[in-house]
């Protein structure tokens, strides 16, 4: 038996958990008509199957009507809930792993213009920030309503077969109540602290009714919400002793902070760039505290800190909830004495963050994850192996050799550059942004693990690549930044890339164009203004930095709204003529009626990417598919059928930005699912 901290069993109440770690509740958004169906299932079975020991579903499960399923979150208010939920169970129990689910009220976190169309209620007619909904002021019969929905529901998880369930207590109805900046209610539920704790405890009681005093219930709750007037952690520490001392929770689920605004979210699940488990020692001291089983994640995205957390007794479960998005073969891996090979966690966010753009959780650098039902997490060694040329070293080419690799192809690489990583390293050249590279190094590793060979400060021509005497060619040159985008001026403009890289130094008067509304805008924007230059930020769209998502937003507006940067929505570059020593740019917008001229000493234009597809038509004449992708054959999961030259002497195909510009998550989705199949 392994003396590793994270594999001791751990026993609660009667259910003796195999291991230490667990994923926290997370609603991925792959609910199908608000039940959690195949797609559900076999998300949380990869993670069973690879070891886990809890795995808590959902995230949010609606207990009540009035509950709108803001991110497509599980209707537990449905009977239909219990036999799909049954199912995951089951399937989780085989290989060992308990499965819990959260449950909850959302409160005024929803909007009432989505499910049934019922008015969000909450204790006051406070609107929060995030949904912007204005909740109607709750009465006495909905409390008793909402009361009664929570055993509903909990009976229908007991009777699912669940191992326990989880109440939400930040950001949602139960700790609204407990709030003074959301509970404007008299008593009994308003007023002073007990008060305002009351429907919790009375909501437990009516569970424990329902489902007795064996099946485990614990509480997810803010035991401090970091904000002036909220609750303090002294509230917080009696509200984990009345809790305990109730008899009615079996585990505490420690949060830290308040989640009303993008910005409180991000200070409770740090992003990239922000401090690794800032809340560890926090939810320590709670455990110190009650001497109560204590569970808690948040950023812990590293074994090495999630052992820490467990060694040093600050924890009894540790959640690595986004860690298992990138690789759901942790404990796996752990067990086997491969920690070196977890696909790490870059703290990118593209997952949480989509979720409230109303899409489903996809994790920037494993396109497997939600996808398990076509896509494996496992590659499968091909039949007969063939002598694959890549040409390109970015996150699409590098996917595509270690994919390649894995399935015991020969792999060659041709990479222009001196490095690896492609537009991922101009991105990590921001601080907050470092972590990007990892999606790079562990590629690298795993490729060289493999036997890939690689040839730095190698321009591919199409000689290079058919003198490999290759089966297959795939091209992932990617793009280079489209600048041209301007009726008149274009020479006179500079890329966001020039700013990033440093080939251009910043003006003092700065213009930033961003008709692209990605990363690259703002982190030039960062670069810009910590110069010092004035700069203003505009774009013809309805806001700024529409394709940066809300969590990712946050350490940005940080540090510009501190640098004075100015942003300007719905205007449009039309072009730019020197003047003296200076630019001037003529402002239009797409609404008509406005055209400005405005005086500037540098225009920086931020348009995406133009494919840098030279080779690949230089090839394509050559190859057997002339670089036709059959797209039944990819989406059914087959190898590439199409033959439109019997001349030719290799498939071609090119990914990623190549083909038009995209993202990372993209790039390597385009690579996993062609060379899975080749
Ligand atoms: C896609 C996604 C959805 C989430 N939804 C919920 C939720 O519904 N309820 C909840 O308590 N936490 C939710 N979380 C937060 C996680 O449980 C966890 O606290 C957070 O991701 C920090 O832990 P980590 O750094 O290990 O990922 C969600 C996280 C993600 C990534
Ligand atoms: S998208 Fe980023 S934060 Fe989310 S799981 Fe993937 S690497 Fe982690």
């Amino acid at each position: 038996m392994s003396n590793d901290p994270l594999l001791q069993p751990y026993r609660l109440k009667h259910l003796t958990l195999k291991n230490r770690i667990m994923t926290t509740a997370h609603e991925p958004a792959y609910a199908e008509d608000g039940m959690p169906k195949e797609r559900y299932r076999a998300y949380h079975v990869e993670r069973a199957k690879a070891g886990i020991a809890l795995t808590m579903t959902a995230g949010s499960a609606s207990v009540s009507r009035d509950s709108p399923p803001v991110f497509n979150n599980i209707l537990a208010y449905k009977d239909e809930v219990t036999p799909w939920l049954k199912t995951l169970a089951d399937a989780c129990h085989e290989h060992g792993a308990a499965v819990m689910i959260q449950l909850t009220h959302l409160g005024r976190r929803t909007r009432w213009d989505n499910g049934d169309w019922l008015p969000t209620v909450s204790p006051s007619h406070r609107r929060e920030a995030a949904h912007r909904a204005f909740p109607k002021k709750m009465e006495d019969w909905d409390i008793t309503r909402i009361v009664k929905d929570y055993g509903d529901a909990a009976e229908r998880m007991k009777a699912a077969g669940l191992d326990g369930i989880e109440l939400e207590a930040y950001g949602h109805l139960m700790d609204q109540f407990w709030s003074p900046l959301t509970n404007d209610l008299d008593a009994p539920y308003g007023g002073d602290f007990g008060n305002r704790l009351r429907f919790t405890f009375e909501a437990l009681a009516e569970i424990r009714r329902r489902v007795g005093s064996d099946f485990i219930v614990g509480v997810r709750y803010t035991a401090d919400e970091v904000i002036d007037g909220g609750l303090t952690k002294e509230d917080g520490f009696e509200i984990s002793q009345r809790l305990k001392e109730s008899g009615m929770v079996d585990f505490l689920n420690v949060i830290r902070g308040h989640i009303d605004t993008d910005a409180g979210l991000t200070d409770v699940i740090p992003i990239q760039g922000m401090a690794s488990s800032p809340h560890l020692d926090f939810a320590g001291e709670i455990r110190a505290a009650t001497n109560f089983p204590t569970f808690h994640a948040a950023r812990i995205a590293d074994v090495a800190t999630a052992r820490y957390a467990i060694a040093s007794g600050k924890l009894d479960m540790v959640g690595m909830t986004r860690a298992h998005m990138a690789d759901p073969h942790i404990v796996r891996k752990i067990v086997d004495g491969r920690e070196g090979e977890i696909r790490p966690c870059v703290g990118a966010n593209y997952c949480l963050d989509r979720i409230y753009q109303g899409g489903a959780a996809f994790c920037i650098h494993n396109p497997a994850t939600g996808r398990e039902l076509f896509v494996p997490h496992d590659i499968a060694r091909a039949k007969v192996r063939r002598k694959i040329v890549v040409v390109g070293a970015g996150p699409a080419g590098l996917e595509a050799a270690r994919v390649g690799a894995e399935r015991g192809h020969e792999i060659v690489v041709f990479e222009a550059l001196s490095q690896p990583g492609g537009q991922v390293r101009l991105t990590a050249r921001s601080a907050r942004r470092r972590e990007m590279l990892s999606i790079i190094d562990w590629r690298i590793a795993q490729c060289e693990a493999r036997g890939v060979v690689f040839h730095f400060n190698a321009w591919a021509e199409a000689v290079t690549a058919i003198g490999e005497n290759p089966d297959v060619v795939i091209v992932a040159t990617g793009g280079l930044p489209h600048t041209e985008v301007l009726a008149s001026g274009n020479d006179l403009v500079v890329s966001t890339w020039d700013i990033l890289s440093g080939d251009v130094r910043p003006g003092t008067n700065v213009l930033l164009f961003d008709d692209a509304g990605d990363h690259a805008a703002l982190q030039a924007a960062e670069i810009i203004a910590t110069s010092g230059a004035k700069l203003e930020v505009m774009t013809p769209d309805r806001s700024f930095a529409p394709e940066i998502m809300a969590m990712n937003l946050v350490p940005y507006m940080r540090s510009l709204q501190r640098l004075d940067v100015v942003f300007t929505v719905t205007y449009r570059l039309e072009s730019v003529k020197r003047e003296g020593n200076g630019l001037a740019a003529m402002i239009g917008s797409d609404y008509g009626g406005v055209r400005r001229e405005r005086r500037f000493d540098q225009v920086v234009v931020n348009h995406g990417t133009i494919p840098l597809d030279d080779l690949y038509f230089q090839l394509k004449p050559l190859s057997s598919n002339l670089g036709a992708v059959d797209h039944d054959d990819l989406l059914a999961g087959r190898p590439q059928s199409s033959v439109r030259n019997s001349q030719g002497k290799f498939q071609l195909f090119r990914i990623g930005d190549a083909v038009s510009a995209r993202n990372t998550h993209a790039a390597i989705y385009d690579a996993l699912r062609l060379v899975k199949d080749l």
